[in-house]
């Protein structure tokens, strides 16, 4: 099944400057031609957008969403005053360990279904919530049923039944054994309060010993070893990136680790705004997540991650948009099939209901996605 879609206002390819008067043929699950809508091949379906702006699909570098339960009253006494320590990681442990197989990949589902429907085309998520070997192998498993990308997260938070040392010693150990053939990556929360440096290192390093990549959650509730670490040990991604020294910018910005913002978690941590400008500035690569959880950061929207980019961090719309599709494509090292519309590419659409991306900045909160292809289907 082909189908060209004509009419686009403003195509942006991540390939190139944004053009117009183009035309894009998808072919199954792959774009197979992009051009002049004059020169435009026949499909087997023509959709004319009328004017709209077409785009990649986001892709969503940074999710937990294996989970159960509900942390509103936490979120409440946030907004009342109370600051975020993490510690409600607990009760999201708590929550999910006690729920069916059925129930999480219900949410899971929920999640994933709300976030294509925002444009949302290619998702990581990860484990995190179980924090025992049998608990973060079915959010493992659970995970890999729906998401395109996974995460394995046991160095989340030292449940309250361990010490940190023996924690340390499982995740390395069988719970890494266990969950590793369902995953592709492994992530630790580099914090105060979580993983210290040493032992952020020892899971990392028996983590890429399995063969899996590395990602880290680093320097969001205050400065630390999480960026020099995750650039050190050659990880794909930090993720967060909120307090930053002049030196962690210069380490991004003379490696392959993409910084990895999440200004929704930020906003809603009421923590600081991360440094955009000095990252992308000293040319490090940056992407935009959601960091969609149950409590440091409750949404699956990528455009509001954009429109508070640009509003906020002062990247600009194109730089805002690149980092929520090739950024995050980078991040998953996966830019060469996805974040991108090029001849070969998935075909992951994403058709705005506005004239131009910049568009997702001038009206922030106002649902702009039109229509949706993920891998060529119509999802939207
Ligand atoms: O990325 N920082 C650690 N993990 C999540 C928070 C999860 C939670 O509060 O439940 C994050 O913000």
């Amino acid at each position: 099944m082909s189908v060209v879609i004509t009419g686009i206002g403003e195509l942006t390819t991540n390939d190139g400057p944004p053009r117009t008067g183009a035309a894009l043929v998808l072919d199954g699950d792959r774009v197979a031609w992009v051009g002049p809508a004059s020169a435009a091949p026949a499909a087997d379906e023509s959709v004319d957008v009328e004017g709209r702006a077409v785009l990649p699909g986001w892709v969503d570098s940074h999710t937990h969403l294996v989970f159960a339960g509900d942390r509103t009253e936490e979120f409440a006494a946030r907004m009342a005053g109370q600051p975020y320590t993490a510690g409600g990681i607990a009760v999201t442990v708590a929550a999910t360990r006690a729920a069916s197989d059925a129930e999480l990949a219900g949410v899971l589902r929920r999640h994933v279904a709300e976030a294509v429907a925002q444009g949302t085309t290619c998702l990581e998520t990860k484990t995190g919530y179980g924090l025992t070997v049998a608990d973060e192998l079915r959010s493992a498993r659970i995970a890999a049923s729906v998401a395109d990308e996974v995460t394995f997260l046991g160095a989340h938070l030292v449940p309250t039944e361990m010490s940190t040392q023996d924690y340390v010693d499982l995740v390395r150990g069988e719970m890494l054994d266990a969950v590793a053939p369902h995953v592709g990556w492994a992530d630790v929360f580099c914090e105060t309060g979580a993983f210290d440096e040493d032992a952020s290192r020892a899971v990392l390093t028996s983590a890429a010993d399995r063969g899996l990549g590395l990602r880290v959650h680093g320097n969001q509730l205050g400065p630390g070893p999480g960026v020099r670490l995750a650039v050190e040990l050659g990880a794909a991604s930090v993720d967060h990136c909120t307090y930053l020294t002049e030196s962690d910018v210069d380490a991004l910005a003379g490696s392959d680790t993409v910084a990895t913002l999440l200004p929704a978690c930020d906003l809603s941590t009421r923590q600081p705004l991360p440094d955009a400008r000095a990252l992308l500035d000293a040319g490090a690569t940056v992407a935009l997540a959601s960091n969609c959880n149950p409590g440091s950061s409750y949404t699956s929207s990528m455009a509001y991650c954009v429109a508070t980019a640009v509003l906020q961090l002062r990247m600009s719309v194109e730089e805002a948009v690149r980092a929520a599709t090739w950024g995050g494509a980078r991040a998953l090292r996966r830019e060469h099939e996805v974040g991108v519309l090029r001849e070969g590419a998935r075909a992951d659409v994403h058709v705005l209901d506005a004239p131009s991306v910049t568009h997702l900045a001038y009206r922030p909160g106002v649902p702009l996605t039109h229509a949706v292809w993920r891998k060529g289907e119509r999802v939207r």
